[in-house]
């Protein structure tokens, strides 16, 4: 019986040494060649198993067939490496020599295309309500001189908002606009009435909390001629709040103070979040139980600001008011922290 074994293992041995090499030379690729490997070395493999059949063998024979048995591993082993380096150099070789790569064929997984964030939204259906009335749209500079940002703007030199505390100053003496109002100055400054400008833009403040951001977004809106009323004011208003938050949207105005304006006011519209289907509004937490929110400031165009910039306020009238496009966006969506807006979480974004 052990006799048997022994020549059941002399014969098996002498079949691989003469195939594995022919196997492992007509495997064309690595997946191949790894299987037939694992066919002769794998815990299943065809020499794993003679080795587990050593224990039949008779004691003396053991030592010189289980040589025999170790040194046709090593050299399966070693056939192995030499013959994955040469498939591995060829396919690289094949890779590098074959028809280059074209970047420009267009994918072919479906990958979801990207899509405006949600203040750019708000900005382009503001910018379009107000170019349909007749506005046009003047770019901003975020650096500005002081001047340009206060002074010019009726802010009395010690004024709160003027403090190195609130602004962010360059060392040059410049400083980060603290509002778009700067671009009425500029466009005063730089062209004469009649006029109806538009200017959206980022501005700094030195802020930090739910709804106060360091950088934000603001929207101004200014127009000059002659004879300007509030009730222009009031019209373009009502316009404004219907075509963004649905007709009918009521509008108010409560007298408010800002430097360049006189006089000045706050509007508040109709909350969005607890309108009832017949208009009337139910109260909320967002609008504290009152019906209305605010969304801008605004008011009839300070004489001093005229003169300031150069035009005759006796001859011009105008009007001036100015948005926060994160607080838009917030009433419009129902967003509760402003922070979101520049988090760039995709899982928020996606929402829009
Ligand atoms: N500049 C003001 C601010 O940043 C907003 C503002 C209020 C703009 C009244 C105006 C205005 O044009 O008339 O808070």
């Amino acid at each position: 019986m052990s006799d048997d074994a022994q020549q059941q293992i002399e014969t098996k041995l002498a079949g691989l040494r003469e195939t594995f090499l022919p196997r492992f030379a007509s495997a064309e690729n690595e997946i191949v060649l790894r299987e037939e490997n694992a066919k002769l070395l794998g815990k299943k493999g065809e020499l794993t198993a003679i080795l587990r059949d050593m224990g039949k063998v008779p004691g003396p024979a053991r030592k010189a067939i289980g040589e025999r048995v170790n040194n046709l591993k090593v050299e399966a082993e070693a056939a192995f490496e030499l013959r994955l380096k040469t498939i591995q150099k060829e396919a690289r070789d094949a890779d590098l020599n074959g028809v280059p790569f074209d970047l420009t064929l267009p994918g072919r997984m479906p990958f979801g295309k990207g899509h405006k964030h949600p203040i750019n939204q708000i900005r382009e259906e503001v910018v379009a309500i107000f170019r349909s009335l007749g506005f046009g749209v003047h770019e901003g500079r975020e650096i500005e001189l002081e001047e340009n940002n206060f002074a010019r703007l009726g802010f009395p030199p010690d004024h709160p908002a003027t403090d190195m505390q609130d602004s962010f100053w360059t060392t040059s003496g410049h400083l980060l606009r603290t509002h778009t109002s700067n671009i009425q100055v500029r466009a005063m400054m730089s062209q004469k009435p009649p006029m109806a400008f538009i200017a959206p833009g980022a501005v700094y403040r030195r802020d930090d909390d739910a709804t106060h951001s360091p950088m934000f977004h603001q929207l101004e809106a200014f127009l000059v001629d002659e004879n300007v009323s509030m009730a222009h004011l009031r019209g373009i208003l009502s316009e404004f709040a219907g075509r963004l938050f649905g007709a009918g949207t009521p509008v108010r105005l409560r007298p408010s103070y800002f430097p360049f304006v006189e006089p000045g006011a706050e509007v508040d519209i109709g909350c969005t979040f607890c309108k009832k289907s017949d208009g009337t509004r139910a109260g909320c937490s967002l609008c504290k139980h009152t019906g209305w929110i605010e969304v801008l400031g605004c008011g009839m165009i300070h004489p001093v600001v005229f003169e300031q910039c150069g035009i005759d306020p006796e001859q011009w009238t105008g009007f001036a008011l100015g948005m926060g496009l994160e607080r838009l966006a917030m009433l419009r969506y129902g967003v509760p922290h402003m922070r979101l807006f520049f988090e760039n979480d995709p899982r928020f974004l996606a929402q829009f």
